[in-house]
């Protein structure tokens, strides 16, 4: 069985008073951990402080990037081994915005794939639309590591672009990765791999997007900015608009 897996990606928005503020709010607003497994990746200086908020609620602090290289001269990165000490468990690779604005390749991603997974830490790894990167951004892994893997695809039409999401499109896409991963690594592999969706995700969408067979998660940016939003969307199977009414819902400040 495939817990549900819901991320914001806050990308580069929020102070640290405001995500501070934003999890305390929202820390008792979230679905147990039989129900699905809730994520926010803020910015990389706001992330000890939000682990130790979150302290032992279904919450997981989450690392937008971090290098493939596991430590030394490289200034300005980020270490996968010390971002998993302070207990972080799972980091974003890929993004489509890693590859278009920082020139991200495979074969970067791929390392810091290697390198995530050799520290105790789970890839979020970013796919576009076609897939056709996938097999060489899973290239070296055992079975073992590639079970623990998550993929999310992300369109490029659709991620930051206000596209509403199609959620045919997004199964059939989904669908297709699962696929390619059977193809490459084996049926029982590719049961086991949570597969998530990512491009304008909002709260009118996510119940239809969720209710696919191959789409396990989805990875939300601008509307998860938002506290209402984002515990609507968490409570996507419940709906609670009561508790949506106790929040101001501001609009999210976009990029
Ligand atoms: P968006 O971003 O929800 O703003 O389209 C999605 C993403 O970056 O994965």
């Amino acid at each position: 069985m495939r817990k549900p897996f819901i991320i914001a990606n806050w990308k580069m928005n929020k102070s640290l008073g405001e995500a501070q503020r934003f999890v305390r709010a929202i820390k008792g607003c979230l679905p147990n951990y039989q129900e699905a497994e809730i994520g926010i990746a803020p910015q990389a200086f706001a992330i000890p402080s939000l682990v130790s908020i979150a302290g032992n609620s279904n919450l997981e602090i989450i690392a937008q990037n971090a290098a493939a290289k596991v430590a030394g001269a490289y200034t300005g990165e980020i270490s996968m081994g010390d971002i998993h000490d302070i207990g972080v468990k799972y980091v974003i690779i890929g993004h489509l915005e890693r590859r278009r604005l920082f020139h991200e390749t495979n074969q970067i991603i791929n390392e810091k794939v290697s390198t995530a997974l050799s520290k105790g830490i789970t890839p979020i790894i970013c796919v576009d639309e076609s897939n056709t990167e996938l097999k060489s951004l899973l290239n070296g892994l055992t079975y073992q590591q590639l079970k623990k893997v998550v993929i999310s695809c992300e369109p490029t039409w659709a991620v930051g672009k206000g596209h509403q999401a199609n959620n045919e499109m997004a199964e059939k896409m989904c669908q297709r990765i699962r696929q390619a991963i059977t193809n490459d690594f084996g049926r029982a592999i590719a049961q086991q791999i949570r597969i998530l969706y990512g491009g304008s995700v909002n709260p009118s969408n996510i119940a239809d997007i969720m209710n696919h067979q191959d789409i396990d998660g989805v990875l939300i940016g601008r509307a998860s900015l938002d506290e209402g939003q984002f515990i609507q969307m968490v409570n996507y199977q419940k709906r609670m608009p009561e508790v949506v009414t106790n929040f101001t819902v501001k609009r999210a400040v976009v990029q």
